[in-house]
């Protein structure tokens, strides 16, 4: 029986995705290192320190941690200046429909991003409510693909695994949802997040009645 929907957060409930690349591009872009979108594809879902290593991997020089996380920093506030101005009206289509239909049909929500500013989108698109449990990024020891933020949502929810559809828009968190042993629905392109158990445009594309008569 399903009892919880998981979401993530970035490129899923709204385009913050969009506002990391922005930053690590800006920040590339400094640094003199080649990135693209493509290679942002593999940053997606990968947390701070990971998505700078990636980065820093067509860098010529050899940076200290120290540096690194003065590196990791400025990114951040880059990310910060973008998202400052985000509001209710910054929702993804869908999503509010997909929220409201959980509620009614008292599914709980989890939210499982490793974005150390997941809480202060979440409030500044006034969902907060909305979850019955936020995972904590900062309490999270290994990241997406690792299945542990999963995990860690469907016992903050009270709920057994097999009970949770997880909800991602990045290929390593598709991957993270199905090594915990959920049903992973994909947001985004097929080719991409291949290991999904069904692949959705948007959240628009979302019927519940349908996931559950399919998966559970
Ligand atoms: C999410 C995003 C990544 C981002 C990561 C860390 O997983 O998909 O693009 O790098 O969170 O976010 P943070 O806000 O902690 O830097
Ligand atoms: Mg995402």
């Amino acid at each position: 029986k399903l009892k919880a929907v998981i979401f993530d957060l970035d490129g899923v409930l709204t385009d913050t995705a969009s506002y990391h690349y922005k930053g690590w591009k800006r920040l590339a872009d400094e640094l003199n290192i080649p990135f693209d979108e493509k290679a942002n594809e593999n940053l997606k879902g990968i947390d701070r320190m990971g998505s700078l290593n990636k980065i820093l991997e067509s860098s010529k020089c050899i940076y200290s941690y120290e540096e690194k996380l003065a590196l990791c920093d400025k990114k951040n506030r880059y990310y910060q200046e973008y998202i400052k101005g985000i509001t209710e009206k910054d929702l993804l289509i869908g999503v509010n429909k997909v929220l409201i239909d959980l509620k009614e049909k008292e599914i709980k929500i989890g939210l499982a991003s490793v974005s150390k500013n997941a809480f202060s989108v979440v409030e500044k698109l006034m969902i907060v409510d909305y979850f019955d449990y936020i995972a904590d990024a900062n309490k999270i020891l290994k990241g997406k693909p690792d299945p542990e933020i999963f995990m860690t949502c469907a016992e903050g929810l009270g709920v057994k695994i097999e009970e949770c559809l997880g909800i991602e828009d990045a290929a390593a968190g598709v991957t993270a949802i199905k090594r915990a042993g959920m049903i992973a629905v994909g947001i985004g392109n097929k080719g991409i997040l291949q290991e999904a158990d069904v692949v959705l445009e948007s959240l628009e594309a979302f019927d519940i009645n349908e996931m559950i008569e399919r998966f559970f």
